[in-house]
């Protein structure tokens, strides 16, 4: 299996390495406009193998990416802390432009996973200029912010981190919601799960949880710079969900009802094809009130940008 990375950044060269410490991926390729910085990346994961296990990695142009099977692209030009991730959305539109025509001839058969930010309407930008199918077009979305949730009510009700099944849909982004409804610790829908073990909750807990996800991104990022551990551990759970075929269920960003749409994270079933289709979901009014006016935000932007 073969993975193709632009943008060998923080977030690119960290997935690089996660890659190439898995048994299901052959061949890596690090493209990045600071070539050296790509091979510098590829020779650093490259020098260690003999400890770990063989795999091809390449670097230099686009055409280092051909027949890949997923590319990654985690180009472009962050937000700044505090900072909507909408700012940066017409440079990275452009660049957008200028990469996705040589990704698509080298890997005509690929599957795109968009990691740059804003990550839903770069994604649909990436869908438009492809010509792709959307299920082999397909933005990480809210995926880190599902993983941070679960990271957060393991850490309130001792539990293992595997043990919590959060779920965010919407942006990923300032207008994100928590679904609570479709959120489980231990197997029991949160609020079963509260009054079963006759928890007590701070009247503004669930608005305090939604707030934190949120920031913790940015809080990261004033102690060390760009998030890149957990970015590269979502990408790596799309990416064996792809390898695998498992057609797992994964909150990623896709059209938010049928082909053509603007993008939306949702749960999406998720194998070799790609992200194939949502998964409905029985949300409250309350949460499907607040996805609605996410999506409307989502929409607004990305109709003021012209690709
Ligand atoms: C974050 C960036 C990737 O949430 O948007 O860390």
């Amino acid at each position: 299996m073969k993975v193709s990375i632009i943008g060998s950044g923080a977030v690119g060269s960290t997935t690089a390495f996660s890659l190439a410490k898995t048994d299901y991926i052959d061949e890596l390729s690090l493209v990045d406009l600071d070539q050296k910085r790509a091979k510098g990346n590829a020779l650093d994961i490259l020098h260690g193998l003999s400890l770990s296990h063989a795999v091809k990695i390449n670097y230099g142009d686009y055409e280092q990416t051909a027949n890949s099977d997923i590319i990654v692209i985690t180009v472009g030009v962050p937000e700044k802390v505090g900072e909507s991730r909408l700012v940066p959305l017409q440079r990275n539109a452009t660049i957008l432009q200028a990469i996705i025509p040589k990704i698509t001839h080298y890997s005509p058969k690929g599957i795109i996973l968009m990691v740059s930010n804003p990550v839903d309407i770069l994604t649909y930008f990436a869908y438009k200029i492809s010509g792709w199918p959307a299920q082999r077009v397909i933005g990480l979305g809210t995926m880190l912010d599902t993983a941070r949730l679960n990271w957060l009510l393991s850490r309130d009700y001792g539990v293992a981190q595997t043990a919590v099944h959060g779920l965010i849909i919407g942006e990923h982004g300032d207008s994100q919601v928590v679904a609570w409804s479709q959120t489980s610790v231990a197997g029991t829908q949160f609020d079963t799960y509260v009054a079963g073990n006759k928890l007590t909750l701070a009247t503004d807990y669930k608005a305090t949880i939604a707030q934190q996800v949120k920031d913790t991104a940015f809080d990261v990022w004033k102690m060390k710079g760009p998030n890149a551990f957990c970015v590269a551990l979502a990408i790596e759970r799309v990416i064996q969900a792809i390898v695998r075929d498992e057609q797992a269920i994964l909150p990623v960003s896709r059209p938010a009802s049928k082909e053509g749409d603007c993008y939306i994270s949702q749960p999406a079933v998720i194998g070799r094809q790609g992200a194939v289709r949502t998964v409905p979901l029985q949300l409250t009014s309350s949460e499907q009130a607040q996805f609605t006016s996410s999506l409307q935000a989502v929409e607004t932007v990305a109709a003021q940008i012209e690709l």
